[in-house]
Parts: structure tokens; C-alpha cells; sequence
């Protein structure tokens, strides 16, 4: 796995004075290597580094770090299922989560991997410190075991039928027919998601870190004292409970093999928990860097250090956040986390993420569809504030604000202004405009601006600036520049008005860098300035000054390119090789805090008008061929009765020899948004069957119609 820096920038900005001049490591939750990054998961990475380039602009020392989580029995059968080994699993994944952050402006300074040396050596120190101080005991515990499989099984990769109405297939937690709740023990016909096979209970010895010790839970309850979001306080209030009564239970730490992760030392077949590693990887990335940049790690992480720790996470991980992190690092000589900032969950169009709908949206499709990553930060942070409350991305919204706020209100102070500066006065700044009312105006409010993105109120930081951009529009109406140009006499107020919209548009740009560093940049170039920090408010562009010619900063939003998202993540057979299956989606989360699943809802039903827009047509198997560096997918050539045939990859390798199917009638999806894969252009989406839980009934049944059927026939 290679480490690499996202952006040099990183310490860029006018040094605050030393003495003000913080020490700040900044981290987002690490995403699971076994699925892609989505638009629920780009709220927390937005969030996090408009929080980071914010810092930075002071002049701050700030560090953010990110890598994936790489372990656990999910990863571990992900990478059986598809015929790898998981470390090449994850390396194939860290490359695709990379490149979505890269797109979306990340700036992590560091992206690693929780499989790395750094993490394993932390881990056993942490783990080692833990066992000394008393708080590591070892206990038998009975749990479920695939015989076949030969494995413990976690309750996720149980299934069996609900004890209450008696359907099939359910987990075993809840029914998602009946929606009662129950112990995984009362599934009626229990069987291993893995194997098939009934599951038998054994025991086996578990490692637990001891959080109902005392020492745990005073420290917490002191702990707790210090975070930044009411919410969060009272959540862990209610975990704690009241001070007698003992709450906290102790937490396992340790997994049985096969397990991908770090054996435990001293405790030959034993595991650490995932859990346990990833927010080592915090520090093991961190470290990574750290060594790199000739940084004094421990400095950073010892107990007593004087420098900040911020990790911005997720609700639903909260626990993990508040109660064993802290832990884990108070009782092993480290500093704890000085704050934590969770974020509530994303819907779309009022709704949980659905591949049905479309709306399970992955971060590559967004950029494949060609959509404007800036676009998608700003939209994320005009809704987000410091809460935890859940947030809503309303497609019809998202088109409107980007629209109205960044090109109709922003963007267009620039493009009126430029001409008629560049035009008539060489590009020159009048100094004694640099004085008008409306810049002290908004010279005032930067700071104010500056401190909304700090507390995390990024909403406010962009009301607060779009309202600016209305007073400066409307400065410009009441102007007139186009009605002033008509006539040389009114010369020196043409210039006037131009270099204050000038002057404006450069303040609004500062206020806006944080969450559009890319337009930012532009908008540098056309000023010709250096990197816009918080100190340039305060120093106003100079008569010497000369900017350069506007060159277009920002399109508006097309509805089409919308449509285009939501049929390019409409849920299809064609699975591309790290698209995942229902039932691997629903395990990924392998933890106690599940609340918020990510699986496709499949009860809705559609009307037969929605039905009519699926333009299913008869095709002809002219050509198949096997793919390249792909173990699922088939090349197929199609005739659909059109000039030009179509080319499919189709994910049915695995049943399929290509020269069998040369010549064969099948169905395809022929108005199926055409999607890049990575092995060239998919042009639609051929038609077969297969079992609802593949993994226990596998084989896939390409469609085939009666024959005298031709090519191009519609199937209704
Ligand atoms: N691997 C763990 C985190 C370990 S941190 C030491 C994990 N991974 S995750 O991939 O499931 O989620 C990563 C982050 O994305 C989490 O903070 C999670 O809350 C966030 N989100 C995932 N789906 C989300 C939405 N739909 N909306 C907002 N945030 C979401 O949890
Ligand atoms: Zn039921």
C-alpha cells in the first residue's frame, strides 16, 4: 500500500503568529475497503475538509488524515466471493476511494490503509498498555459456528425464519416483513449465510477490554464534560446511566480465525476485533506522515501533548467515538481526542439512498456524469450545520441553489464587472473605490464568516455570504455600469463601480473558498493574487494591481445531467466488479451501531406508465468474448435492429462460456443510460435470472425468447 500526499498546500496561508499559530489533527471516519464511496458518505468528507481548509486559512498547523478499514469478516469473504485475496481486495479499493476523493477536493494530507505495519504496532502497543494496567481479561464465550464453513459467525450472517410471521430469509435481529425484533437464537430454521450450513453453538475464548472497570467509567464521566454537541453529551449520558448503576459492559476485542487482521500477540488464533484496529489507523496514518515530514509523533499523541484532535464521524458510529476510543487511549498513555464532531445521515429526495431509485448515488457516477464536484460541496454545505440532524439532498434543490446562488448571484458579479475593466481602464483598479461603504461591509463580515465555518455552521457561513452577494448585486442594479458605459463623461463612475464589484467579488471569493478551493483558484488566476487566507480581507487589491481576463467560472446545472445520475446508479445486472451484492451491502456494517442500513428498499412498487419507460427489446448475440482482468464479466455484441450494434458487459462469467452464447436470442434494457466502465462503454443491460440470496443458490439464466423472435422487437 502507498501512502501519498493529496495536497502540498497543506501549511499554506499566512502563518498566524507564533503564538496563535495552532497544532491541529484533523481525521474523517475511514470507510470500509469493500465498497465504493457514495454521496451519504461525501457529507462527512466535505464536511471535514471545509473544516480543514477553513483552519488552514488562519495559518494553522493542520494534519488530515484518512486511510481505509481494511479488516474483518466482511472484507475477508467480499475478497473469497470474488476470487481474490483481500489484500488485493482492499489495494484495488484504496486506488478507487483515492481517486473519489481526489475528485470531490479532499485534501486529506495523508490517505493509508488500517493494514499497515503502523497500525499493527500500534495496536499491540495500545493493547499491551491495556493487559498491564488490568484492563484486558480473557473469558469463554458460546456463539454461533458454521460447521462447514468452519468459522464463527457474526449475527449478520445469520438468516433463518422470523419467529413471528414465519418469513424466510430474514437476519437475525429483526424481520424485515413483519418488523418485529428478536435474538438471533429464536430464527426458526437458522442457516449460515456463508455455507447454508445450520449454524451449532461453540465456545471459544474472547478477549475483553474491561470498560465497566471503574477507572473506565469515571474517566468517561469526566470526559464527556467536553464535547462540543449536546446531542452527543446526552447520548453517552444515557450509556453511562446514573452514577450507581454500572452501565458500561465490557467490550470484545478479540475474533476467532479465519479473521483478515492482526493476531493478537501472545494469543495464537485470536484476532483483534476490527473495531479495535481502526481507529489506530488514525495514528498509524498519521505516523505515516508523520515520519515523512519529520514531524515528532509522539509530541502529537502522548498523554500531556498540546495539540488538537478532532475526528469528525458519523452518528451511527458514535459509540465507538466516545466510549472505546477514549478509553483505549486514556489507559495506554495517550492523549484523548479533544473533541468529536458527528454529523446525522443523508437522504435523497426526502428518502433513504435507493438503488431502485437511483438515488444510491456513488461518487464516481457523479463525476462520470459529468456534474461539477463544487457543485455537490456546496449544495452538502449550505445544509450542514454543527447538529446531528439528518439532511436532505432534494435534487430539484440542489439545481436551483447551485443556479441561483453560485452562478446567478456570485459568478455574475465577476462576468459584468471584467469587461468593461479590462476594456476601458486596462484592467486597473480605481484606489479611492477601495474605500466605498459596501467592501467595509463585507470586510467586517469575513471574520464573521471565517468563525461560522469553525463552529461548524457552514449554513450560516453561506446565507450570511449570499445575502453579501445580494447587497452587492443590488449595488450594481442602482449603478447601472451598462447605462454608464454609453457615455465618456460618466468615465470615473464606470471605474468606480467596476472595482468595487471587483473588490466585492474577490471578498465573496475568500468567503467561499473553504467550500470551492477549485473555483478559488480560478478566481486567483483571473485576479492574478496569490492563494486568497483570512488576512487578505483586510487588503484590498491596489490601483497598481491588473487583473487578467474573465474566463468562465462556473456552468449552471442541467436538469439532464441529473436524469443521467439517477439512470447511471439505477440498480441493473450489470455489476461492475466492486459494485456490491444485496447481501454483502447489508453485512458491511458489522457493528453494534446499525441502525442505518444502506440496502436497497425493495417494496416499492411501480405504476405501469413507469413500466413503459423500460425500452425492452429482443437482441441477437452477434459476438462474446471473455474480459480482460475481469473475473465476472462477458463482452457481448448486440443486434437490436438498429444501424449500429450495441456493446454490453454483462456479469455472467461465471455461467457462461462466450462461444456458447454467440448466435442466441436474449432481452436487453436497450434506454438503459449508457455507463463507463472501466473496461470501455456499456450500452445497455441484458436480461437474466438468478436467486434472491445467490450465495446459497448460485447460477444466473440468461433470458432466451420463444423462437421465430427477431432482433429489435419490443418485449412488453
Ligand atoms: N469503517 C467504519 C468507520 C471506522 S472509523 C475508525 C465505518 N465505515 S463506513 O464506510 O460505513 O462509513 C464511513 C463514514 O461515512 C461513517 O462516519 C458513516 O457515518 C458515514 N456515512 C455512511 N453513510 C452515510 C450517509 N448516508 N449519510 C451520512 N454519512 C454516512 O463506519
Ligand atoms: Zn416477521
Amino acid at each position: 500500500m502507498t501512502a501519498a500526499s493529496t495536497d502540498s498546500h497543506a501549511q499554506a496561508g499566512a502563518a498566524a503568529s507564533n503564538a496563535s499559530r495552532r497544532q491541529i489533527l484533523v481525521t474523517s471516519a475511514l470507510p470500509y475497503a469493500n465498497g465504493q464511496i457514495h454521496i451519504g458518505h461525501l457529507v462527512e468528507y466535505i464536511q471535514t475538509d471545509i473544516w480543514v481548509r477553513a483552519l488552514r486559512m488562519h495559518g494553522h498547523e493542520v494534519y488530515y488524515v484518512g486511510a481505509d478499514d481494511t479488516h474483518g469478516t466482511p472484507i475477508m469473504l467480499r475478497a473469497e466471493s470474488e476470487g481474490i485475496t483481500p489484500k488485493a481486495l482492499i489495494e484495488r479499493v484504496w486506488k478507487e476511494h483515492k481517486r473519489d476523493f481526489d475528485s470531490f477536493g479532499v485534501s486529506f494530507d495523508n490517505y493509508y490503509s488500517t493494514d499497515t505495519e503502523e497500525t499493527r504496532v500500534l495496536s499491540e502497543e495500545i493493547y499491551g498498555a491495556l493487559k498491564a494496567a488490568g484492563l484486558i481479561e480473557a473469558r469463554d464465550i458460546e456463539q454461533a459456528y458454521d460447521p462447514v464453513k468452519e468459522m464463527f459467525l457474526p449475527d449478520r450472517f445469520i438468516k433463518g425464519e422470523c419467529p413471528k410471521c414465519g418469513a424466510k430469509d430474514q437476519y437475525g435481529d429483526n424481520c424485515e416483513v413483519c418488523g418485529s425484533t428478536y435474538q438471533p437464537t429464536e430464527l426458526v430454521n437458522p442457516y449460515s449465510v456463508v455455507s447454508g450450513a445450520t449454524p451449532v453453538r461453540k465456545t471459544s475464548t474472547h478477549y475483553f477490554f474491561r470498560l465497566s472497570d471503574p477507572r473506565c467509567e469515571n474517566f468517561l464521566r469526566s470526559w464527556v464534560g467536553g464535547l462540543a454537541q449536546p446531542e452527543a453529551t446526552n447520548k453517552m449520558r444515557e450509556w453511562l446511566g446514573e452514577a450507581d448503576e454500572a452501565k458500561l459492559a465490557d467490550w470484545d476485542i478479540s475474533r476467532d480465525a479465519p479473521y483478515f487482521g492482526f493476531e493478537i500477540p501472545g494469543a495464537p488464533g485470536k484476532y483483534f476485533y476490527v473495531w479495535l484496529d481502526a481507529p489506530v489507523g488514525y495514528y498509524a496514518s498519521f505516523k505515516n506522515l508523520a515520519d515523512r515530514l519529520g514531524l515528532d509523533f509522539n509530541a502529537w499523541i502522548k498523554q500531556g501533548s498540546t495539540t488538537e484532535q478532532y475526528h469528525f464521524i458519523g452518528k451511527d458510529i458514535l459509540y465507538f467515538h466516545t466510549l472505546f476510543w477514549p478509553a483505549m487511549l486514556e489507559f495506554s498513555g495517550h492523549r484523548t481526542p479533544t473533541n468529536v464532531f458527528a454529523h446525522g445521515f443523508l437522504t435523497v429526495d426526502g428518502a433513504k439512498m435507493s438503488k431502485s431509485r437511483g438515488t444510491f448515488i456513488t461518487a464516481q457516477s457523479y463525476i462520470d456524469t459529468g456534474l461539477n464536484p463544487e457543485w455537490l460541496r456546496y449544495y452538502f454545505a449550505a445544509k450542514l450545520n454543527s447538529t446531528m440532524e439528518d439532511l436532505d439532498l432534494s435534487l430539484e434543490d440542489f439545481q436551483a441553489r447551485v443556479n441561483s446562488d453560485l452562478v446567478g448571484k456570485y459568478v455574475n458579479i465577476a462576468s459584468r464587472a471584467a469587461g468593461f475593466l479590462i476594456k476601458r481602464f486596462d484592467g486597473r483598479i480605481q484606489a479611492s473605490a477601495m474605500h466605498h461603504p459596501l467592501l467595509g461591509t463585507l470586510r467586517t463580515a469575513i471574520p464573521q464568516i471565517a468563525a461560522h465555518y469553525e463552529a461548524r455552521e457552514y449554513g450560516r457561513a453561506l446565507r450570511q455570504t449570499m445575502e453579501l452577494a445580494d447587497a452587492v448585486n443590488a449595488y450594481v442594479d442602482t449603478a447601472k455600469p451598462w447605462d454608464q458605459a454609453k457615455d465618456p463623461a460618466n468615465a470615473v463612475a464606470l471605474h468606480e463601480t467596476c472595482s468595487v464589484s471587483i473588490e466585492a467579488f474577490r471578498l465573496l471569493s475568500l468567503a467561499l473558498k473553504p467550500v470551492l478551493p477549485q473555483l478559488a483558484r480560478g478566481v486567483e488566476a483571473f485576479l492574478g493574487i496569490e492563494p486568497l487566507t483570512w488576512a487578505d480581507a483586510g487588503k484590498p487589491l491596489s490601483a497598481e494591481h491588473r487583473i487578467n481576463a474573465y474566463q468562465h467560472l462556473m456552468t449552471r446545472v442541467d436538469p439532464k445531467q441529473l436524469e443521467a445520475l439517477l439512470a447511471a446508479n439505477r440498480d441493473s445486472l450489470q455489476a461492475t466488479p466492486s459494485a456490491a451484492p444485496a447481501d454483502a451491502r447489508k453485512k458491511a456494517k458489522d457493528t453494534k451501531a446499525n441502525e442505518a442500513k444502506d440496502g436497497a428498499d425493495q417494496s416499492d412498487s411501480i405504476s405501469i406508465d413507469d413500466f413503459a419507460k423500460i425500452d425492452l427489446r429482443v437482441a441477437k448475440i452477434i459476438d462474446c468474448k471473455a474480459v480482460e482482468g475481469s473475473d465476472k464479466l462477458l463482452q457481448l455484441t448486440l443486434d437490436v435492429g438498429e444501424e449500429k450494434t450495441r456493446n454490453v458487459f454483462s456479469g455472467i462469467k461465471s455461467a457462461y462460456r462466450p462461444e456458447d452464447l454467440i448466435g442466441k436470442l436474449t432481452v436487453m434494457v436497450a434506454n438503459l443510460a449508457p455507463r463507463k466502465m472501466k473496461f470501455g462503454l456499456s450500452e445497455g443491460m441484458v436480461l437474466a435470472a438468478s436467486a434472491a440470496d445467490e450465495k446459497a443458490e448460485p447460477g444466473l439464466y440468461v433470458l432466451e425468447p420463444h423462437s421465430g423472435a427477431k432482433p429489435g422487437m419490443r418485449v412488453k
